[in-house]
Order: structure tokens, then sequence, then C-alpha cells
């Protein structure tokens, strides 16, 4: 035999001089879950290790990440029902707890780059992400409340605007709407290829936000369509997104790819609740290791062409690498 394949694997040091893909804090964003008041960190129960936060115990939580190295956090707010209605009003009124924690947290991080969450859910009294009509959900109509969700977020100070809706045309509208503002620094990280998944269960536990009638397949895609995320993500790119977005991740690696191949701008991946649910249910039930579990489910996620990823287990992901 002239050629062994093995011989370049017989020892930890040569094997991670022919490492090819490395996840470090520079690849994640960690999302956070964040509800009106003080001092609560309230465990979701279907997605072990991860909390709802007050903006005390969520300052906290990002000084802590900070310190892992992690740079990049994205927001989601947990609504109380009294004050979500039709038209999602909440999301862009100056007593939304959402934006002052916008401020607050851009005020005592000013280096870390928060992105936001861009749809109609966690406000709607329909808990859909569009506004909902005879049981329809109405695009054009959707367009100008999330118009106005935006500038709201903007003004706040958010870095990023995360359009995660699926209307369409909502990039170019939001550019615009933004740019009419003047907020023309203000970057927009698109989901743009976001499959309707089983697999979103336990984020809609988290912010108790789940459809009231119907499903969102009408504006989430069909998990059975590869050239519709193409689509979808040069629409995108042509719209004004300055980042595209897949979800889920772990099922969609070959999207993530394609969509890497199609494109120049900036790829994320957002392994969802349900991903990171089955991995930490698997481990809880020592099936699998966990610590093994995510290192190489995020490992795979950028070996399939995601420049970001945003994880649930980010954090424990850093803690692990320092053990
Ligand atoms: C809502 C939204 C969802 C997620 C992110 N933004 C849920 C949905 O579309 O129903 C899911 C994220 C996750 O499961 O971790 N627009």
């Amino acid at each position: 035999m002239l050629i062994r394949p093995r011989r370049n694997r017989k020892s930890k040091a040569i094997r991670s001089l022919v490492k090819e893909t490395q996840v470090t804090a520079n690849d994640l964003i960690f999302p956070l879950f964040l509800e009106d008041g003080n001092n609560i960190k309230r465990e979701i129960k279907s997605l072990q290790g991860t909390y709802r936060y007050s903006i005390d115990t969520a300052l906290k939580e990002i000084e802590e990440c900070i310190e892992l190295g992690l740079q990049s956090f994205i927001l989601f707010p947990a609504v109380q029902e009294n004050l979500k209605d039709k038209i999602a009003s909440y999301s862009y009124s100056d007593k939304n707890f959402y934006l002052q924690y916008i401020r607050k947290i851009k005020e005592t991080f000013p280096e870390v780059n928060l992105i936001s969450d861009v749809a109609m859910d966690p406000y709607s009294s329909d808990g859909h992400d569009g506004f909902v009509e005879n049981g329809k959900i109405l695009n054009d109509e959707t367009l100008d409340i999330l118009g106005k969700m935006s500038i709201a977020q903007a003004n706040a100070g958010i870095d990023m605007i995360g359009p995660s809706d699926m209307m369409d045309g909502r990039v170019q509208f939001i550019r615009e709407a933004l740019d009419n503002e003047g907020f023309t620094e203000t970057s927009i990280m698109s989901y743009s290829a976001k499959y309707a998944s089983a697999l979103y269960g336990p984020f809609r536990d988290a912010l108790e936000s789940a459809p009231k009638a119907g499903d969102k397949k009408t504006y989430q895609m069909d998990p059975s369509n590869r050239l519709e995320a193409i689509k979808e993500a040069l629409l995108d790119e042509q719209e004004g997104a300055d980042f595209l977005m897949v979800k889920p991740a772990m099922l969609y690696l070959d999207i993530i790819r394609e969509v890497k191949n199609e494109t120049t701008l900036p790829v994320s991946a957002y392994q969802v609740s349900g991903e990171c649910a089955m991995i930490s249910a698997s481990a809880n039930n020592g099936w699998i290791n966990l610590e093994q579990g995510i290192s190489e489910s995020l490992t795979c996620i950028k070996r399939a062409g995601a420049d970001a990823i945003i994880t649930y287990f980010a954090k424990q992901y850093l803690q692990n690498l320092r053990k």
C-alpha cells in the first residue's frame, strides 16, 4: 500500500494540523429570551439550560458571555398576552420593554453586536408572523407593520435587524424604510430560507407565541424544496440584505452549502430550539455525550458553509473549550 490515510490521523498533534474546520467564539451568536420585569431567570422547560431573562439578569448573562469571547446576541421578546393585538402595535410602541432593553444593553456594552427579531408573532393575538384576515396571512399589509417595528428597533440602537417573517419583499421594504429615516448604518440579517419546521417547538414554548389557528406553511418554506431556498436567498441579496440565513441548520446542511455557493454575502445558520433540545434530551438520558454532540453539530454546520451560527449552545460550547 503506497497510500495510508490513517498516517495523518495517528496522533492528536497531526490531527490538529490537518483539521479543516474549527468553531470559535468569532463564529457564534447567542440567542436571549427577554421578558419585562426584574430579577427573573426562568428556565424554558422544553429547552433545559436556556432561560428567559429580565434586564438585570440579562446584563449579567451578557457580561459572562463577553468574558467567554462572545460578541453577538440575538434578542427575542416574551410579551404578555394582554399586550398582544391583531396589528402587533406593542412592537413599535414607546412602552415596549424590548426596545428599552435594547437601549440599556447597548448603553452598558456598546461594543456588542445586537440582532433583533422582526416578525409579528411575539406581539400578535393570532400568533402569526403576519397580519391575519379571515384566516389568511396578508403580505403587503404586514410589510407596513414590519417597517414600523424595524424603525423602532433602529431608533433603540439595534445593530442588525432580523426579519424572520418570510413575507415577500420585506427586505427591500425594510431597507427603504430604514434609509428614509436616516438609518443607513443599520444592517439586515435576513432569515432568507426559513422552513416550516417541527423544530421550533421549544421556542414557541419560550415565548408562548404558537399560532392560535392554522400553521405557517403559506409563508415558511416546504422542507422538500431546494431550488426555492436559492431563489429566496438571491432575492434577499438583491433587496439589500447584508447577511443571509438558513434555518433550521442540522437537517438543512445541503441548503447551507447551496446558498453559500450562490452568494458572496456571509451566510448564517440557525441551530434552532428543537435541534438543541434533541441533543440535550438524548444527553440527559445518557444516550449521547453532550459535549461531543454540541461540538460535532456546530463543526458540521460550519463545514457545510455557515460563516456564523446562532445557537443556544454558544455559551456552553465556549465553556467546554476552556475545560
Ligand atoms: C418567529 C421565530 C421563530 C423562531 C425564530 N423566530 C419561530 C417560528 O417561526 O415559529 C424559531 C427559533 C427556534 O426555534 O429556536 N418569527
